[in-house]
């Protein structure tokens, strides 16, 4: 049953984001893909984060975040968002600080800012659900998934 609930978990399709946050002075980002729209009215986004993540910490105690729509040719942002230095991941990109405070990548498809409102611990990742308060739309284009990763986010890494 295991070999086939992995296999099941494997071909599960998703988009790629950036998720990015901020405590006072400390900024950080990193890749998100499980993570869905859970509400039309009001507008809630559900981003699910292990505790051991940097950005885990910094979302529970800055109650924010924002959830960047990247596009397919955007692929190398999933190389710079990894790792354990904040600063170098933003280095030499253009972005700024939004109005909840969380850096906004300035080139992507469009960005989401929340506040988190409800957290939830069902498993081994903490469920955070944001309302979208602030919303930028930037570029029509194709958005990146996992199909173009041609790997899927199994909880692990
Ligand atoms: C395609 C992809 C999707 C990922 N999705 C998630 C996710 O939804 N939740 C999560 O906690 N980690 C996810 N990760 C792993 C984190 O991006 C990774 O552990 C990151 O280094 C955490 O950064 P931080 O510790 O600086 O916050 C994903 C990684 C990749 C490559």
């Amino acid at each position: 049953m295991k070999e086939m609930l992995q296999k099941n978990m494997a071909h599960m399709t998703y988009g790629i984001y950036i998720l990015t946050t901020r405590f006072e002075d400390a900024i950080n980002g990193m890749v998100a893909s499980w993570v869905s729209q859970v509400s039309y009215e009001p507008a809630l986004l559900m981003a699910a984060v292990h505790p051991n993540r940097y950005s885990h910490e910094l979302m529970v105690q800055s109650g924010t975040f924002a959830l960047h729509i990247i596009s397919k040719e955007q692929k190398d942002l999933l190389n710079r968002f990894k790792g354990p230095d904040a600063q170098e991941k933003f280095a030499s990109i253009p972005w700024k600080k939004g109005m909840s405070g969380c850096p906004i990548l300035t080139d992507c498809i469009g960005v989401m800012e929340c506040r988190i409102i409800q957290r939830f611990s069902p498993g081994n990742h903490t469920l955070f659900i944001g309302e979208v308060v602030n919303a930028a739309f930037n570029a029509e284009r194709a958005p990146l998934c996992t199909l173009d990763y041609e790997r899927t986010y199994l909880g692990k890494t």
